[in-house]
């Protein structure tokens, strides 16, 4: 009996040794990376470029950053394009997802100037991918709004629309013929909650009650707009495909009990389920349960009407099924209760008005980030939750990445431990049958991290910002990420054998 079970136990050990079938991504899989204009381009008032609420925000208050500083030069990309796209071929990407600074291709915000020297930038930096064959991925909008605009009253603007209309047609008539994946606007949680609900993003406004809510419908109908601007007017000669970016976390409960369910479920809906249901959605509008909340909380405080505005049918209509694809940015994961770890929040907020509480295994790797920790499995609870919420929609994770301090090396263990546990959740998503197209990596380089500076740094290469050349150097990581993208496969055991970039042929 005994030899019996030995002989058992041989052949399950001698199974879980031999090597799972191998696990590959799709060769048509997008592997890019990203960036965005204010954190990498500097240049901040070349060639006749406007100025932007991140401009004015880090001039006359530079003390909101923690290290004082700004994006005035940044990682000089406006002067350093060239290597940039050296970069991408070293790494073999498929794709680069960039944003284009609006007040640098129209300096007021309005369409009836436009700067040529702005669009001569974008149009060298598009070129010099193409001509390498990397597809560039272009979000419309991330974050840095024209100042003007902003003093008119920026997103709570209710003709906010139709100026991100006019700029969007601006640059779909100047690069759509060689840009075919365009993304409107970068993470609305952040422009919206961040930005006018809260003070950790320009423009500060800190209208806590209704900032939100109101951006996020200006944000969505603005999307629109654009949208529809495409598919009338562009795609058809133009062949590409228009969507937005989402930031999603994934906010699970912290029990099975059905109140810590429903508590997951309304931050869901607070972070991203505002902006994303009334464009995937088949009911349209801002989702049920927060609009309940919001309602009655609202008129208990003595508001006359919700402080959460409604979408007529018309806007509903409007906006519903405005996306090619859903674009997600993912980072990390916090577990909702209904009961416990709750903090006290200013009210009315959209933190107060959902009112629950937060939880992160004090056990889970942290970056440098407060905020970002590793989280297993989080990439595919979130793809599978919105696939199954918002049926079967095409995604590409735009944004994906981890940061360390500027002062750590090269040797970026924990950077690289946190892609491989992502990109294995992105291969559980597929294999459970979502439609992911690509997922970029955050970021090329090191770059200004808005209220964190410098301090931060999520760059596979690494950026030297005391020398005026802004040399690039690849980090570990970036050389198994090469090697992730050239094998389609993640190998739990490759270790460079150098530590010096070269290009491939065909790059
Ligand atoms: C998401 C934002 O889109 C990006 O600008 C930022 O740098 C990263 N998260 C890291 O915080």
């Amino acid at each position: 009996m005994l030899r019996y079970l030995l002989y058992i136990g041989l052949i399950i050990a001698s199974c879980n040794a031999l090597p799972k079938q191998e696990r590959r991504f799709p060769d048509d899989f997008l592997f890019g990376t990203a960036t965005a204009s204010y954190q990498i381009e500097g240049g901040w008032d070349a060639d006749g470029k406007g100025e932007n609420i991140w401009d004015r925000m880090t001039h006359t208050k530079p003390h909101v950053i923690k290290d004082n500083s700004n994006g005035d030069i940044a990682a000089d990309s406006y002067n350093n394009y060239k290597r940039d796209v050296e970069m991408m071929r070293e790494l073999g990407l498929d794709a680069y997802r960039f944003s284009l600074s609006w007040s640098r291709i129209l300096p007021s915000g309005f369409s009836n100037h436009i700067n040529e020297a702005g669009v001569a930038f974008y149009d060298n930096y598009i070129n010099e991918m193409i001509k390498y064959n990397i597809t560039p991925m272009v979000t419309l909008y991330h974050w840095d709004l024209p100042q003007k605009l902003q003093d008119l009253g920026g997103f709570l603007n209710p003709l906010f629309p139709e100026w991100f209309e006019d700029y969007a047609r601006v640059v779909f008539e100047k690069f759509g013929d060689r840009v075919k994946h365009w993304i409107t606007f970068n993470e609305p949680r952040e422009i919206c909650y961040e930005g006018y609900g809260w003070t950790t993003k320009a423009p500060i406004l800190n209208v806590t009650d209704i900032g939100t809510y109101y951006c996020a419908k200006n944000l969505v109908i603005g999307h629109a707009s654009a949208y529809k601007a495409y598919v009338n007017d562009f795609k058809a000669t133009q062949n590409g495909e228009c969507g937005i970016t989402i930031s999603v976390n994934w906010f699970g409960p912290l029990t099975d009990s059905a109140e810590d369910e429903y508590a997951a479920e309304l931050r869901r809906q607070a972070e991203w389920g505002i902006y994303a249901n009334p464009i995937f959605s088949e009911d349209g509008g801002f989702p049920k349960e927060i609009s309940e909340v919001v309602a009655k909380k609202s008129l208990e405080q003595g508001y006359k009407k919700s402080r959460m505005p409604e979408f007529t049918d018309e806007e509903k209509k409007y906006v519903q099924g405005s996306s090619d694809f859903f674009g997600v940015n993912h980072y990390t994961a916090t577990y909702i209760s209904a009961d416990e770890y709750k903090t006290e929040y200013i009210t009315p907020s959209l933190l107060a008005d959902i009112d629950v509480g937060s939880y992160r295994p004090p056990e889970w790797l942290s970056s440098a980030s407060a905020w970002l920790k590793l989280s297993p499995n989080s990439i595919y609870n979130s793809l599978t939750h919105l696939h199954n919420k918002f049926k079967n929609r095409k995604f590409y994770i735009t944004e994906n990445g981890w940061s360390t301090l500027p002062e750590s090396d090269l040797i970026d263990e924990d950077r690289i431990t946190y892609y491989r546990s992502a990109l294995n959740s992105v291969l559980d998503a597929i294999e459970a049958g979502v439609d992911v197209k690509g997922y970029m990596a955050w970021s090329l380089m090191d770059n200004f991290e808005w209220m964190e500076g410098y301090t931060e740094r999520f760059g596979l290469y690494h950026v030297n910002f005391d020398d005026p050349e802004r040399t690039r150097t690849p980090r570990k990581s970036a050389f198994v990420y090469k090697e992730i993208l050239r094998t389609r496969v993640i190998d739990p055991n490759y270790e460079p054998d150098t530590l010096t970039m070269w290009i491939d042929e065909g790059h």
